[in-house]
């Protein structure tokens, strides 16, 4: 398994600050000099864009199983034609999410056996994981109300507290699981406390 230095993704719950918190870390790191693609799962291609309003659109009851396949399109396409091109030529590439969604999401969440999605994740990126993973942790109750503020409301915010409880404790367990490679933020505070969070554990595993 490689894991390009370079390969960064951010996870969490909903309003927990992953898109705030990716921004601000490739700001940083522009400014410091690197090349840095910043990028999005579900959408973070043409034809991603369209799988991902096929998944956020509230109006669609969708089998878990076809939700787990499309998602793990949107990643096949993405994988492909925006993050290995990217890392190839040396870019630093930021995502707001990659598989440990899926498993806290789809697994934990929904209950699809996690040895479906360990499967998928095998064929569909067989050779790659992100070098450094920034869990955002927050009460989930907390981060729905920042996303309502926001007036965001797609078919995932309009799940159960227990369904995305259930999210949060996945994320949990899979960081208790690969301690080198997920680091836990309490994204519970201020901006500019979780930043300097961040930078400080993006210097130390580069250094
Ligand atoms: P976003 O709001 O962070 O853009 O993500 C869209 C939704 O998709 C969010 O509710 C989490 C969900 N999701 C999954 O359920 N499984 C996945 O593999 C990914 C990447 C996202």
């Amino acid at each position: 398994m490689s894991r390009a230095k370079g390969f960064i993704s951010f996870e969490g719950i909903e309003g927990s600050g992953k898109s705030t918190h990716s921004k601000l870390l490739a700001g940083y790191l522009r400014g410091k000099g690197h090349e840095v693609l910043e990028t999005a799962e579900p959408g973070g291609t043409r034809i991603g864009i369209k799988i991902r309003k096929l998944l956020l659109e509230p109006a669609n009851h969708m089998d878990p199983l076809a939700e787990l396949l499309l998602y793990y399109s949107d990643r096949a396409q993405h994988v492909r034609e925006v993050i290995y091109p990217a890392i190839l030529r040396n870019t630093i590439v930021i995502t707001d999410r990659f598989t440990d969604s899926t498993v806290a999401y789809q697994g934990y969440a929904r209950g699809i056996d996690l040895s479906i999605i360990h499967t998928l994740n095998e064929i569909v990126v067989p050779d790659m994981k992100p070098f450094l993973t920034i869990m955002l942790d927050m009460d989930v109750e907390a981060g729905l109300a920042r996303n309502r503020e926001a007036r965001k409301s797609d078919r995932f915010e309009q799940e159960t507290i227990d369904f995305h409880n259930r999210v949060r404790q996945g994320f949990q367990q899979i960081a208790s699981e690969e301690p080198e490679r997920i680091k836990v933020v309490d994204a519970s505070r201020g901006i500019e406390a979780v930043t300097r969070d961040i930078i400080k554990i993006v210097e130390e595993a580069w250094r």
